[in-house]
């Protein structure tokens, strides 16, 4: 017997990022959104804990117990008194250390899979509570669709989404470290007042009303200049979707994921082709968001 989850990537239509709080966390006004590219995480029993991994990045995903699946499966076993004896295998598609969320995924998912593997029947409230544990952007991989996390991005109020947007993520060569990139947006905020974060209610509109051209209007993320300066070379790669005619570009969370939001699916196709062609990025792929959180399939 075993139980397959999936579980979606996400984009950030809002990142807004208050100061370093004394623990170096930052408190978020974080405003998540569910897309459509999917890794799927299948839990097996076995003699003790194992990952295993394939996707077109499998090569750079640990399979150790840093793995969040892996921790995923521990913090759950601990709590009911059991033993981990499970394979974890992951599907993997989301890009990796690409800001989309793909470790916090596989998180998500194999919480899911071992509760519905191993009956423990956990309650939403603890699953959210593990998920928590494991990291600030666990929970909404869990909960899905589109949601605002505050904190330092774990508690979330759901939002209304009102129509389907349509995304371009483009890949970038190399992957950039989450801490690292906070710490980048530290540095250049040194000596300037950081206010605190609040969500945005054109955001929050845009999206109750499923309206792509005002949402492209008001996407904002506080660490795209932290991840530009890491990475200049995104530069190229957000000037090239722009000019091919997405509504608007930004990273994707702490990056180097490139998102274009654009009009329609036929769109998406177009700015893709472009992107490809454009060679400033390793790959592109298209999505469409809000979906649901980490589901038993
Ligand atoms: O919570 P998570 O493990 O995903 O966070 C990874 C790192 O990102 C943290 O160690 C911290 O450096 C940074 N981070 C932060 N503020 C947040 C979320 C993450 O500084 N709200």
């Amino acid at each position: 017997m075993s139980v397959t989850v999936r579980v979606p990537a996400k984009v950030n239509v809002q990142l807004a990022v208050g100061a370093a709080r004394p623990d170096g966390f930052h408190d978020l006004a974080n405003v998540f959104l569910a897309v459509g590219l999917y890794d799927e995480v299948t839990a097996t029993p076995a003699e003790e804990l194992r990952i295993t991994c394939a996707g077109p990045d499998a090569g750079q995903v640990p399979l150790d117990r840093t793995n969040l699946a892996a921790r995923a499966a521990l913090a759950l076993a601990e709590r009911y008194g059991r033993e981990p004896a499970v394979h974890l295998h992951i599907a993997k598609d989301i890009p990796v250390a690409g800001g989309m969320a793909g470790g916090s995924a596989d998180g998500a998912a194999a919480l899911v899979a071992c509760d519905a593997l191993w009956g423990t029947h956990a309650s939403r409230a603890e699953l959210l509570d593990i998920c928590a544990e494991l990291g600030s952007d666990v929970p909404f991989s869990l909960v899905g669709g589109a949601a605002l996390g505050t904190g330092r991005g774990e508690k979330l109020t759901p939002l209304e989404v009102g129509g389907t947007f349509h995304w371009v993520f483009a890949m970038a060569e190399r992957g950039l470290s989450t801490p690292a990139v906070f710490r980048e947006f530290d540095r250049l905020a040194e000596g300037r007042d950081i206010p605190e974060p609040v969500a945005s209610d054109d955001v929050l509109d845009a999206l109750a009303k499923g309206d792509a051209d005002a949402l492209a209007a008001a996407v904002t993320n506080d660490l795209q200049p932290a991840a530009l300066s890491l990475y200049p070379e995104l530069s190229a790669t957000l000037a090239a979707g722009e000019a091919a005619g997405a509504l608007t570009s930004l990273v994707s969370g702490s990056g180097p994921t490139t998102a274009f939001l654009v009009r329609d699916s036929a769109s998406a196709d177009a700015v893709a082709e472009a992107l490809r062609a454009s060679g400033t990025c390793r790959s592109v792929r298209v999505a469409a968001g809000a979906v649901a959180g980490a589901t038993v399939v």
